[in-house]
C-alpha cells in the first residue's frame, strides 16, 4: 500500500494503477476508523478495480477550534485497517499540501449548505465540499463512496459533482450500527458510559418513525412523536429533527405520500450526534 503525502505522489499512484484503464474508487475519510468506514472500503471493492482511500483531518469544515483538536488520531492503526482491507493507495496530507499560502478558493453548494445541519453548523458544508472537490482532483476516482449516515453531506456532494460536472460517480452506503443499533461515529468513544447507554435513544427514534410513516402519517404529527421520543430521555438535548423531501431535502408538510429523510441531531454531554433514516410510505 502506498502512503502519499504530496499531490504529486497521489497522482503517480493513481496513474500507475489506471495503467491498463482499470475502475479507480476512492473512500475520503477523516480517520478514526471504524466498522462503518470499513464497510465503505468494502464496497469499494465490488464497485472498481483498485481501492484508494484519504486520510485527511480537513481543519475547513470545523466550526471551532476545540472539535477540531479533539478529534481523534489513530493513524498507525488507521494505515493497518487499510492496509489489511487491501487499499492500493492512500493519501495522507498536511493541511498546507491542500490548502497552500494564498488558497482563496471555496467550493458551495449555496441552498443545500446552509439548511437543516448546516444551520446548526455554519460554514461546516462548505468547508465539506471544498475539500471534497480538491480530493477528487488530487485523486482522480472514477467513483467515491459515502456513508448514508450524513444524508445531507451524500446529497450535497451529489448537487456538486453534478452541477460541477466532475465525472465522479457517487455512491452511497448504508449506516453501519453497534449492536444496540447505535450508529457507528468516530465520535461515540468521546461519550462517557452512562451517555453511550443513552445514545440508543437515537435509532430507536427512528424505527418509531419508520413505523409512522408506514402506518399512514403526517409530517406534523412525526416531527412531535420523535421530538418528545428523544426529549423523553434526560442525558439528551435535541439539537434537531428535520423531516424533509428524501431527494432535495425541502421539509415536509401534511400527509407524507412520498419517502421523506428523517435526520435527527442531539447532544450528548459535549457529543453531538446524529442519525438518519428514509421511510417509504
Ligand atoms: O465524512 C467525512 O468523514 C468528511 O466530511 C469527508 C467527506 C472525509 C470530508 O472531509
Amino acid at each position: 500500500m502506498k502512503v502519499c503525502r504530496t499531490v504529486e505522489e497521489m497522482r503517480a499512484a493513481v496513474a500507475a494503477l489506471r495503467a491498463d484503464g482499470d475502475r479507480i474508487a476512492l473512500v475520503p475519510t477523516m480517520g478514526a476508523l471504524h466498522a462503518g468506514h470499513m464497510a465503505l472500503v468494502a464496497r469499494a471493492g465490488e464497485v472498481a478495480d483498485h481501492v484508494t482511500a484519504s486520510l485527511f483531518v480537513n481543519p475547513t469544515q470545523f466550526e471551532n477550534p476545540e472539535d477540531l483538536s479533539a478529534y481523534p488520531k489513530t493513524t498507525d492503526g488507521d494505515l493497518a485497517k487499510f492496509k489489511s482491507a487491501g487499499v492500493a493507495a492512500v493519501f495522507m496530507p498536511n493541511p498546507d499540501e491542500v490548502y497552500p499560502d494564498g488558497a482563496e478558493t471555496i467550493v458551495e453548494t449555496t441552498k443545500l449548505a446552509n439548511m437543516l445541519h448546516g444551520k446548526v453548523r455554519p460554514g461546516h458544508f462548505r468547508g465539506v465540499t471544498t475539500v471534497v472537490c480538491k480530493l477528487f482532483n488530487i485523486c482522480q476516482p472514477n467513483v467515491a463512496l459515502f456513508g448514508e449516515k450524513d444524508y445531507q453531506q451524500l446529497q450535497i456532494i451529489k448537487r456538486m459533482v453534478r452541477d460541477l460536472f466532475i465525472p465522479v460517480e457517487i455512491i452511497g452506503v448504508p449506516t453501519v450500527r453497534e449492536d444496540d443499533g447505535l450508529a457507528m461515529s468516530s465520535r461515540n468513544v468521546r461519550l462517557t458510559s452512562e451517555d453511550r447507554a443513552a445514545a440508543v435513544v437515537l435509532n430507536q427514534s427512528l424505527a418509531l418513525a419508520e413505523r409512522m410513516v408506514a402506518d399512514g402519517t403526517t409530517a406534523e404529527d412525526l416531527r412531535a412523536a420523535v421530538t418528545a421520543h428523544i426529549t423523553a430521555e434526560p442525558r439528551a438535548t435535541v439539537k434537531a429533527v428535520d423531516i424533509t423531501d428524501a431527494s432535495d431535502l425541502t421539509e415536509a408538510t401534511g400527509p407524507i405520500t412520498a419517502p421523506v429523510a428523517l435526520m435527527i441531531s442531539a447532544q450528548f454531554g459535549d457529543i453531538l450526534l446524529i442519525d438518519q433514516r428514509v421511510a417509504t410510505p
